[in-house]
């Protein structure tokens, strides 16, 4: 008999190396690293038949249209680029609590309400605390398959028997195929798994969603290890305290990544948010602080409005503290510099705090000048107008440059009711005749002195 193999396998990122080491080389991680049974013997060896697939010319070849799927939900459908497409596997992954298992079965509702059929494997929880959660969420369909099952070879028999459109996987961490010796939860089980949904996906051509965890815990591989082995890597986000819910596209084979959807989590399940611009004001106070801006953020194919908040205070450090939520931290200290340059703000004795409000990321440079006046307000105690939205790009000069999508901010701005957008002198198209005021700036400095117009 052969001897077994075994290997050191990094549970956070799949490093892999054939000696114990206390640090994974790859993520830096210390005490990750568990050994695994090499699964390269028997199986995997024999298969190495050539394959049949002809060979063809690039105009040969015909185009089929990639069936969608709806979920149901707008949001939903948006971020994976127009609902689930037919044959692919997707990963949904988020922390526990944050309510994949409820997104996943509100959905898997709507999907039956549709007339498809669906498998819902839930290998965490027993199938009647999955009967209760449908209950509270008023999820009944008679198209409904629920499976609570670990081993995915039982699985597959099911699916071959059922034939369902989609088949769901709540978790991935908790399956196991015995192909393989290592404990469920491990990467190798991980991968292993999903290679074989993988494998359900294309040749018969069923949907696969796959939910996983996203875990610090070094015993637990979490769904990086999985992210390029998957058509399309889903985020769902948000603060366990709060009832807001993100939903984010990291990765996506049939769609863009830019697309954001906004969930609500309420007593029976997940509604969408429509209008998130709303929500997001919806948390503003009602006295305007110094330091409080509305920006106009383009999100995929939407126009998002919300609040970017900065604190500027003394500091006690040799070295002042700038600390950034939702901006990305190069962008702010570039537009600290351009501050301190060009206005002559001497920032370099204060503590500069930015934080973007509802959880959302803001990685584009129209958000500049948005971040840029509510560190000038800040600093000089004063307050942009209430009414006024601000959007533009900063050039390390000084100058505001012209941004993408100009129209859709200013509907969006005009929609919730604000009176004043102040945009790039440089973007020479916009819409005009509007209820909403449009000011032009071509430097940051006239910029300041536009969204102010009354003295504190
Ligand atoms: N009986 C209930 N009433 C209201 N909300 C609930 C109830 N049970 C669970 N929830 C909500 O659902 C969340 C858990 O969602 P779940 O889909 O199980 O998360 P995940 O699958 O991501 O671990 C909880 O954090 C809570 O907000
Ligand atoms: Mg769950
Ligand atoms: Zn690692």
């Amino acid at each position: 008999m052969a001897k077994v193999k075994t290997k050191w396998i990094c549970q956070n990122c799949g490093y892999e190396t054939p000696k114990y080491i206390g640090k994974c080389p790859d993520c830096g991680e210390w005490g990750t690293l568990t050994e695994e049974f090499d699964i390269k013997d028997q199986k995997q060896t024999k298969n190495t038949t050539v394959d049949s697939t002809p060979i063809c010319l690039i105009n040969e070849i015909e185009i089929s249209e990639s069936i969608r799927i709806l979920t149901g939900f707008e949001e939903l459908d948006r971020v994976l680029g127009g609902g689930l497409v037919q044959g692919s596997l997707i990963l949904l992954a988020g922390d526990p609590g944050i309510g994949k298992s409820t997104l996943v079965l509100q959905t898997a509702g709507n999907i039956c309400s549709n007339g498809k059929k669906l498998i819902y494997v839930c290998a965490e929880e027993s199938g009647s605390q999955v009967k209760l959660r449908a209950k509270r969420l008023n999820v009944n369909s008679d198209n409904l398959y629920v499976y609570a099952q670990t081993n995915l070879e039982s699985v597959i028999n099911q699916v071959d028997v059922i034939k369902p459109d989609v088949l769901v996987i709540d978790s991935i961490q908790s399956v196991y195929t015995s192909n393989i010796t290592s404990s469920s939860g491990s990467v190798s089980q991980i991968r292993e798994c999903t290679n074989i949904l993988m494998d359900i996906a294309k040749n018969k051509n069923i949907t696969v969603i796959i939910i996983g965890h996203v875990t610090k815990d070094g015993n637990i591989a979490g769904p990086k290890v999985l992210e390029h082995m998957v058509d399309t890597v889903i985020y769902f986000e948000g603060d366990k305290y709060k009832t807001q819910r993100l939903l984010r596209s990291i990765k996506n084979r049939f769609g863009s990544t830019n697309e954001i959807g906004v969930f609500n989590m309420a007593e029976n399940g997940l509604e969408e948010v429509l209008n998130p611009s709303e929500l997001f004001m919806k948390e503003r106070t009602e006295e305007i602080t110094p330091g409080s801006v509305i920006i106009a953020a383009n999100e995929g194919t939407r126009a998002l409005l919300v609040e970017v908040q900065a604190l500027v205070g003394t500091t006690f450090y040799p070295a002042p503290r700038r600390v950034s939520t939702g901006v990305e931290y190069n962008r702010l200290l570039q537009i600290i510099a351009v501050l301190e340059k060009r206005i002559g703000l001497n920032l370099s004795k204060y503590d500069v705090y930015v934080n973007v409000i509802g959880g959302i990321e803001i990685d584009e440079p129209a958000a500049d000048l948005g971040i840029a006046l509510a560190i000038a307000t800040c600093y000089r105690d004063v307050c942009v107008d209430a009414d006024c939205v601000i959007i533009g790009e900063i050039s390390l000069s000084g100058e505001i440059r012209n941004v993408s999508n100009i129209e859709k901010r200013i509907y969006e701005a005009q929609k919730l009711g604000f009176k004043k957008a102040i945009i790039p002198k440089q973007n020479k198209k916009f819409p005009e005749n509007l209820d909403i005021k449009i000011i032009q700036v071509p430097r940051l400095m006239d910029a300041i002195s536009a969204c102010i117009s009354r003295k504190k």
